[in-house]
């Protein structure tokens, strides 16, 4: 195992009050950096002051946006030991995106070395309060300055940690959303299945439309037949159509959620049928349209469980649930942030 070295801030941060928190306002006292170079490999693991890092502006991530990202969350409770959700999910999906941006294989075992020491020198900033929890920001960067269009001999590894409050301040809560039937997210073969910043700056402008229609998301449709559902803005969706629960199967252009994947074991558990399959608009409107649409919810880390209240489709408007919280949604956003809070008994071994 690589040593992985510690300088330790002599400049501590005030920590906010819980009610500040929001969702990424404020970081920690450190960060893990690891550097990649072509001729050494991945090197020189460290935890180091919390600091702004220089680059030189042609930098290949700036230009051609070279980078990949993941999210996942460490939580404490007021007596208990840290408990970081499904950590090896996240760098192995880290190395997914990793091999589909070129960037090379990161050693998963190291990382996570990296990331449990930053969060024992952090410790401190673990909020406990009800709703919250440490999000914690893997990410790599191309740091080779050059404008050749090819793979990047140098990166940075880094890893940052904000607490965060809840994503919604009332817990859940149902949002509305518009179903976007000009622009794309992602098409299969391209980097939708990736963690990466392109996937996310590629959807701002239909969520920019969407903020001005009165939603606060998109629901995505695929880019070929613009018919079947992808995504809800940056979360897994599901639905309930008569009391199971569909999902878009992951066809290549849809992130493999871990939250996605720990709701389908969830379901299973609890002997819900749960379907991972196509699933057209039209399906939607006509489940809608005889009364078998019971609830619709997306499901990320950030936010855990969003539960969709209204569709906006060709500007007809449909109700799901009345716009309430549906009883499943709410279930399952107990059920799953207790598991990870520690006040449900964790059956999955979900908890590091
Ligand atoms: C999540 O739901 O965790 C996301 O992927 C959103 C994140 C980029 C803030």
């Amino acid at each position: 195992m690589n040593a992985i070295r510690i300088e330790l801030s002599t400049n501590k941060k005030q920590k906010p009050e819980v009610s500040e928190l929001g969702f990424g306002k404020y970081y920690t006292d450190h960060m893990v950096i690891l550097d990649y170079d072509a001729s050494i490999g991945w090197h020189d693991a460290r935890v180091v002051p919390y600091q702004p890092i220089t680059l030189d502006p042609a930098a290949k991530v700036f230009h051609y946006g070279q980078t990949v990202f993941e999210g996942l969350k460490a939580y404490l409770t007021a007596d208990g030991p840290i408990r970081l959700f499904r950590p090896r999910k996240n760098f192995e999906r880290l190395n997914r995106s990793n091999e589909r941006l070129s960037i090379p294989h990161l050693d998963e075992e190291l990382a996570l070395e990296a990331l449990k020491l930053l969060i024992l020198t952090d410790r401190e900033w673990i909020p406990s309060a009800e709703g919250t929890s440490l999000y914690i920001r893997p990410f790599i960067i191309a740091t080779e300055a050059a404008l050749g269009v090819n793979p990047s001999t140098q990166y940075k590894f880094m890893i940052i940690m904000s607490p965060v409050g809840s994503y919604y301040a009332e817990g859940i809560h149902p949002v509305k959303i518009f179903v976007e039937s000009e622009y794309v997210r992602a098409v299969k073969g391209g980097v939708g299945n990736a963690k990466t910043a392109g996937n996310y700056a590629a959807g701002l402008k239909a969520q920019e439309n969407a903020t001005k229609q009165g939603s606060s998301q998109v629901l995505w449709l695929d880019g070929v037949h613009r018919k079947y559902i992808e995504e809800v803005g940056s979360m897994n969706v599901f639905f309930n159509i008569n009391g199971t629960i569909v999902t878009p199967a992951l066809n290549g252009s849809i992130l493999d959620g871990i939250t996605r994947d720990s709701i389908i074991q969830l379901l299973k558990h609890w002997n819900i049928p749960v379907e991972e399959r196509a699933l057209s608009i039209d399906e939607i409107v006509e489940a809608h349209g005889n009364g078998s649409l019971v609830e619709a919810f997306g499901t990320g880390t950030a936010a855990v469980i969003s539960p969709i209240g209204e569709l906006l489709w060709l500007g007809h408007k449909l109700s799901i649930n009345n716009g309430e919280t549906g009883e499943l949604s709410a279930k399952l956003y107990d059920n799953l942030t207790g598991i990870q809070k520690g006040t449900v008994e964790d059956p999955f071994g979900w908890i590091l």
